[in-house]
């Protein structure tokens, strides 16, 4: 068995001041009561993590955990085929990540693991919960309508449309009252809010079983190296996983525009800026500093600065990864015992909720 480095995240650091300017009083509750609090968040399993997500979530998630507050972490696999037909590289994709989650400091002896496809009560939630949305309700949710329109399908499937139940089941089996991401996750939290008060409601004479729980904006804070949203599918992303040569690779191809002199102008100059805060966050200073200190010498030498900025802050974190890389079974262990924890909770949950129900027949 592997040790875990206590790898705990610098704290008040740049990406966190952000998402903490976006809803303080939360922030300070969670650092000055951890114990009320249960977070729940996670992601759907379509392959590794990149920067993006570490300074705009993984970094805030170690900071919650180093402060006592209990996380679950989903890996959301039946919600990475709402839009594809494809399963063969969920499995894949969940090494993957774990292997990310453990290189940048999530400890499962803290934070739970799991993958929602092997909790069964987890999932049987979803009927009931689905009882109490109407179709006009599930029509109108803005992430999913968006979600179709992207994926350009004309035949949505099921599943698709109701997806943001399921998300609720994955909040509300834990009874999560926190749930960090962005905003494209305010309407399934409003959704999963419906859901709670409606069964609380209905079953439980308005006592709150269910927690109504609250969204933790993160901050979305870079865009890929074309200037483009950073997405797993559009090649423009840095990887945890990826070797120093390759992240030399993809600065290398960054978009950057006309003018030499360097300036530090998020309006006007995007792709510039957006380097110029990804140098930011790995080296502490404002992006303005930089900007001065490169001026004249231009967009290669901004790129080559950078380069080294970002090898340097993330070799330790590319180190554990390749450690646990070859700890296959310390890996597939980790979400064993947090799929065991999950369930134990999980199956709780829906006991109660069936007894609730006048469904517990013998
Ligand atoms: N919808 C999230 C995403 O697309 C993933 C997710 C699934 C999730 N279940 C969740 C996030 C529960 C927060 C809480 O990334």
């Amino acid at each position: 068995m592997m040790n875990i480095a206590d790898f705990s995240a610098d704290s008040k650091s740049d990406s966190l001041k952000e998402c903490i300017a976006k809803n303080p009083i939360l922030w300070d509750e969670l650092e000055k009561h951890p114990s009320k609090f249960r977070v729940l968040t996670g992601e759907r399993t379509t392959g590794a993590l990149h920067i993006g997500h570490y300074f705009g979530s993984l970094k805030s998630r170690v900071i919650l955990q180093s402060w006592g507050v209990d996380m679950f972490l989903v890996l959301a696999d039946y919600q990475a085929i709402t839009d594809r037909n494809s399963t063969e590289k969920l499995k894949e994709s969940i090494f993957e990540i774990i292997l990310d989650y453990l290189a940048v400091g999530i400890q499962p002896q803290k934070t739970t693991i799991f993958c929602h496809s092997m909790i069964p009560s987890l999932n049987q939630l979803m009927l009931p919960f689905l009882s109490v949305v109407s179709m006009a309700e599930l029509q109108r949710n803005p992430t999913v309508k968006e979600e179709i329109t992207l994926s350009g399908t004309k035949s949505v499937s099921g599943l698709m449309m109701t997806y943001p139940v399921h998300q609720a089941a994955d909040i509300l089996f834990c009874k999560g009252n926190i749930v960090p991401g962005g905003k494209d996750q305010l309407p399934h939290i409003e959704n999963t809010r419906q859901i709670a008060r409606r069964i609380n409601n209905l079953y439980f004479r308005g006592e709150k079983f269910f927690p109504e729980p609250e969204l933790l904006l993160s901050a979305p804070l870079l865009l890929g190296i074309d200037g483009r949203k950073m997405g797993k599918s559009l090649h423009n992303a840095i990887y945890l996983k990826m070797s120093e040569d390759e992240t030399a690779q993809l600065i290398k191809k960054a978009k950057t525009d006309a003018d030499v002199h360097i300036t530090y102008d998020p309006i006007n100059r995007p792709e510039v800026a957006n380097l110029l805060r990804l140098y930011s966050l790995c080296s502490g200073d404002a992006p303005e500093t930089i900007a001065d200190h490169i001026g004249r010498k231009g967009a290669s030498a901004l790129k080559k600065e950078l380069t080294v900025a970002v090898n340097e802050y993330f070799r330790p974190i590319r180190e554990r990864r390749t450690q646990y890389q070859k700890e296959k079974a310390f890996v597939w262990d980790v979400l064993k015992e947090g799929n065991i924890k999950a369930n134990a909770i999980a199956d709780k949950t829906l006991d109660d909720l069936r007894k609730a129900m006048h469904m517990q027949y013998y």
